[in-house]
C-alpha cells in the first residue's frame, strides 16, 4: 500500500510501501477514494506548523470503510465517510458543549497512534486527525470519521473534510454574516472561496473577493463574488469604503494566513464589526492590533477552526446544500492528480494557481 513521505521539511515527499495495522477496538480501517491538497498541510511541510518528520500529511478526505472493529458510531464495511481533522470525542467539556472543534482528546486521538509503518519498521507519524489522507488507505480513530450518504462524490465529500467546512462555517457560524452585509474575503483559494460561497449563501449585499492572483479573482466571481481588487493595484481600504459610504467592511475575512493581512483585515472593518481570522500563520508569529482602538470602536476578532462547525451534523448539511446547487463543490476542483504528483500540487498551490487539487485514488 503507497503513502507518501513527509521525510524533512522542504524536501519532496516519496512515495513508498508502508505497513499498516489491523483496526483494534473504535478503529477503522478506511480505503481513501480522494482527498484535497489544503494549505495546512503545506504549512507543516514547511515547517511553519510543527510535526516532526517522518511523517504521513493529508487531512481533506473522503473514503469508503474496508472493515471495522467494534465501534459506539456503527460504522460497518461499505460505509461512506469523510474524515474529520478534528476527531470529536464526544464526552469531554468542548463536545459536550457544542464546541467540538475545539476537543480536548482531538490530538490524544488523532495523532497518539502509530498505525503505519516503514518496510523497515520505523513508526511514521500522521497528520492532523491521524488521517493521512496522502496513503492509499488509513486505520483511525472512529471519532475521526463521519458517516455520509453513499450517493454522493467522495472526490466532493473531500472537500467538506476541511476547506469547504471551514469556508463557509466561517460565514455562517463564526461571523453569522448578515443579509445585506458587505463582506471583504481576503485570499481566494479553496478555503477563500469557500467563504465567497458561505456569504452567499447568508445573504450578503456586496461580496469582495481579493487575491493577487487574476484566475483566482475572475472564479471568485462564479462564487458568487460581487466585486474582486488586486490589492497591489487597488488601495483596498479605499475601495471597501467606496462601496460602504466611507465606513468599511461589515465582516472581513483573511484567509491567508499573514499577520500583516489579520491586520488589514482589522483596519479595513467598520467600527462595530467582525474580523475573522481563518488563515493559520506560522505558530511562532504575532499580529499588533491597535489594543485602545478595538474596544472603542467596538470591533470583533474572531478566530475560527473548522469553520465552527459541528462536524457530525454539518458535514451532511453541506452535502445537502451542495445537492441542492447551493455550494457548487465540482467548481472547486482544478486539477485531478495522483498520488504521485502531490508535490507538484504543493508548489502548484504556492504559485497561487490552483483552488484545490484533488488526489482520486483507484
Ligand atoms: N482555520 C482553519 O480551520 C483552517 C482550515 C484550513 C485551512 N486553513 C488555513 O487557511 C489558509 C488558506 O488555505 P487554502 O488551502 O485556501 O490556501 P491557498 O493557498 O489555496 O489560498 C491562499 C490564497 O491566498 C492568496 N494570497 C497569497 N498572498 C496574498 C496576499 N498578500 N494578498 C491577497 N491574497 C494572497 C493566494 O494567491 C491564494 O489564492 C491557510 O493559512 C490554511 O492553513 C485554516
Ligand atoms: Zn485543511
Ligand atoms: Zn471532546
Amino acid at each position: 500500500m503507497k503513502a507518501a513521505i513527509m521525510l524533512a521539511n522542504n524536501e519532496p515527499m516519496v512515495i513508498e510501501d508502508v505497513n499498516l495495522a489491523d483496526p483494534g477496538d473504535n478503529e477503522v480501517h478506511v480505503k481513501w477514494g480522494a482527498t484535497g491538497v489544503c494549505h495546512s498541510d503545506v504549512s507543516i511541510w514547511q515547517g511553519k506548523l510543527p510535526l516532526p518528520p517522518p511523517a504521513i500529511l493529508g487531512h481533506e478526505g473522503a473514503g469508503v470503510v474496508v472493515s471495522a472493529g467494534k465501534n459506539d458510531y456503527g460504522l460497518e464495511t461499505g460505509d461512506h465517510v469523510i474524515g474529520s481533522f478534528v476527531p470529536t470525542c464526544g464526552e469531554c467539556f468542548y463536545c459536550k458543549n457544542d464546541q467540538a472543534f475545539v476537543c480536548e482528546k482531538a490530538l490524544e486521538i488523532g495523532m497518539g497512534r502509530f498505525p503505519f509503518s516503514r518496510q523497515d519498521g520505523s513508526p511514521l507519524l500522521c497528520g492532523p486527525g491521524g488521517l493521512a489522507t496522502f496513503a492509499e488507505e488509513t486505520v483511525v480513530h472512529e471519532a475521526a470519521l463521519v458517516k455520509i450518504p453513499g450517493d454522493f462524490s467522495l472526490e466532493q465529500a473531500a472537500l467538506v473534510g476541511c476547506g469547504v467546512t471551514t469556508g463557509v462555517g466561517a460565514a455562517l457560524f463564526a461571523a453569522e454574516v448578515k443579509a445585506g452585509s458587505t463582506c471583504v474575503v481576503i485570499g481566494c483559494g479553496g478555503v477563500g472561496q469557500a467563504v465567497i460561497q458561505g456569504c452567499r449563501v447568508a445573504g450578503a449585499g456586496q461580496i469582495i473577493a481579493v487575491d493577487l492572483n487574476e484566475s483566482k479573482r475572475s472564479a471568485s466571481i462564479n462564487f458568487g463574488a460581487t466585486h474582486s481588487v488586486n490589492p497591489n493595484d487597488e488601495d483596498l481600504g479605499e475601495f471597501v469604503k467606496g462601496l460602504t459610504d466611507g465606513r468599511g467592511a461589515d465582516y472581513a475575512f483573511e484567509v491567508v494566513g499573514v499577520p500583516e493581512l489579520q491586520r488589514q483585515a482589522y483596519d479595513i472593518t467598520r467600527p462595530g464589526g467582525s474580523v475573522i481570522w481563518v488563515g493559520i500563520p506560522s505558530y511562532l508569529d504575532e499580529c499588533s492590533i491597535p489594543s485602545a482602538l478595538l474596544p472603542l470602536e467596538n470591533k470583533r476578532i474572531v478566530g475560527t477552526i473548522y469553520g465552527s462547525a459541528n462536524v457530525r451534523t454539518d458535514f451532511v448539511k453541506f452535502i445537502n446544500f451542495a445537492k441542492e446547487g447551493k455550494l457548487d463543490l465540482e467548481g472547486m476542483v482544478s486539477q485531478r492528480i495522483k498520488l504521485e504528483d502531490v508535490n507538484d500540487a504543493f508548489t502548484a498551490m504556492l504559485e497561487g494557481d490552483v483552488i484545490r487539487s484533488v488526489i482520486t485514488y483507484d
